[in-house]
């Protein structure tokens, strides 16, 4: 199975973001959190702040969007050229056109699910997405610690996809380190980000060798 390791730049240092995004070459992609103060309690930043991370960044962005009608705002992150564009099904009204929409432009589209967000809904919708992502922390902020009660939501996905035979990808956020990753992995995921893990580390694509390492031990 593949292992995808994707550094969250929310833990990176906003004035060098920059020389923060080359320490992570080694990446599969970067996680890029837009955050907009209502459907999540913090403020991150936005497009035009994308496109110009898309511009330097030696891997592809995989663009989360934490934030309040994304039915509107995230055709535009696909149009700046994001590889994905991951939203919140709490927040989208009509998340299977919106992925649609995503994918005619070319983006990969994501779902994703707060931790007390049933997966259950959305089973039937997996051939809309080429992503799922489940929440393993309350979205909003960096440097939380992964709740395990999220794994049950995993299985329950890895076993839909397998049924399906489709390559979605299933991605955790939050609390991803060399300890945790090995639960979510076993769970089913095959995408992880990881923030605080890379980014506060002194050698990050040492970081990320190790977490990809540790992924893989568990991979199934
Ligand atoms: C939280 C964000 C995460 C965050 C993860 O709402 O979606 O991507 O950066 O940070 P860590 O890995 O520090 O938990
Ligand atoms: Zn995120």
């Amino acid at each position: 199975m593949d292992v995808r390791i994707n550094p969250s730049i929310l833990a990176a240092d906003f004035a060098n973001l920059e020389r923060d995004i080359q320490t992570i070459s080694t990446a599969d992609l970067v996680h890029v959190d837009v955050m907009d103060n209502h459907f999540v309690p913090n403020l991150t930043f936005g497009l035009a702040m994308v496109e110009r991370l898309q511009a330097v960044s030696p891997v592809p962005l995989d663009v989360h969007l934490m934030i309040d009608d994304p039915d509107r705002w995230a055709p535009g992150y696909a149009e700046a050229g994001a590889f994905s564009v991951t939203f919140h099904a709490e927040a989208a009204r009509d998340a299977v056109a919106l992925a649609r929409r995503l994918r005619g432009i070319g983006a990969r589209a994501g779902l994703a699910l707060k931790p007390d967000t049933p997966v259950e809904p959305f089973l039937d919708l997996l051939p809309e997405f080429d992503q799922v992502l489940v929440m393993t922390v309350e979205p909003g902020f960096g440097g939380q610690s992964f709740l395990e009660s999220t794994m049950p939501k995993l299985a329950a996905l890895r076993r839909a996809v397998a049924a399906c035979g489709l390559d979605v990808w299933l991605q955790v956020d939050g609390g991803i380190n060399e300890e945790t990753i090995g639960t979510a992995a076993d769970a089913g995921a095959n995408t992880f980000v990881a923030g605080s893990s890379v980014f506060k580390s002194d050698d990050p694509a040492a970081q990320i060798a190790l977490l990809r390492e540790a992924a893989a031990a568990h991979a199934h």
